[in-house]
């Protein structure tokens, strides 16, 4: 299942979005307005590459589906940038204000979040997912194996994606965060304390210590539940195995 965060899509949307920019500097505004056709193009090729590597994921959930009788994955959400933030990151960052120095350095315009099942789903689905010819991947960021200080886990993974426009064939990236379905609910949590919260300074320093313990927590709940998932799934593969040796033998036997 995709769910599609709702995407930007037409010149007046685009339009309005630049007008409503809370940013201090007016340069940046007078920017995305000069070139919100520009954007409108960029945008479309980023959808585009978001889509396919959509496709490609729900290809491989269906195949373990169909091979193990498990869904790896439980669903993905899917949102492109809006222009607003793409203007934001790069005045934060302090990125030179020109559209090539945009598509080479905001590598996360276009973002799906996978959220698996189990740790080894994530591992799993990535690897073939970056595996796959026309994928060329050009950064890894593992917070599983290091998770961050705030005690964020997820995978991410920056890939080069091929788009066939009527011109020819172009690359966009498109940031795929790979998490289980623990780190999600930790991650949308700890998200709303950092920047949604109202809550006096002192609370929130209290609660992101108590969020970091937790984190640890589920780290620890998710090794011993994959445990058990690992025991399910070599039984699984072995009586498979078997019946299609029962299968053959009675094969032999029928000939
Ligand atoms: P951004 O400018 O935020 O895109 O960061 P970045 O380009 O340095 O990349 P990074 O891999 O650190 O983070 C990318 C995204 O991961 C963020 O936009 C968040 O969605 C998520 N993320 C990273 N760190 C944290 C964290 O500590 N807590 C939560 N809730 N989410 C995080
Ligand atoms: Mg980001």
């Amino acid at each position: 299942m995709i769910l599609d965060h709702e995407i930007p899509f037409s010149l007046m949307k685009i339009r309005q979005q630049i007008q409503n920019l809370d940013t201090n500097s007016a340069i940046f505004s007078e920017f995305a307005l000069k070139h919100v056709s520009d954007f409108l193009d960029i945008m479309q090729v980023y959808r585009g590459a978001m889509q396919e590597a959509g496709t490609k994921l729900e290809i491989l959930d269906e195949e373990y589906s169909m091979r193990l009788s498990h869904n790896p994955i439980h669903h993905m959400e899917r949102r492109l940038k809006s222009v607003g933030s793409i203007m934001e990151k790069m005045e934060r960052r302090g990125f030179e204000l020109t559209l090539e120095s945009l598509k080479k350095n905001v590598y996360d315009i276009a973002g799906i979040r996978v959220v698996c099942n189990y740790v080894d789903d994530v591992y799993a689905v990535s690897k073939a997912l970056c595996d796959q010819d026309d994928i060329e991947v050009a950064l890894i960021k593992d917070y599983i194996a290091n998770p961050k200080e705030t005690g964020y886990r997820s995978l991410h993974v920056i890939c080069m994606v091929p788009v066939y426009l009527s011109s020819g064939c172009v690359k966009a990236p498109v940031e795929v965060q790979f998490r289980t379905i623990a780190m999600d609910y930790w991650a949308s949590l700890e998200h709303k304390l950092r920047y949604k919260s109202i809550l006096p300074t002192e609370e929130r320093t209290k609660h992101s210590k108590t969020l970091q313990d937790c984190a640890k927590t589920l780290a620890k709940l998710e090794d011993e539940m994959q445990e058990v998932q690992r025991d399910l799934i070599s039984t699984q593969k072995k009586l498979a195995l078997g019946s299609d040796s029962g299968l053959n033998e009675s094969r032999q036997t029928n000939s």
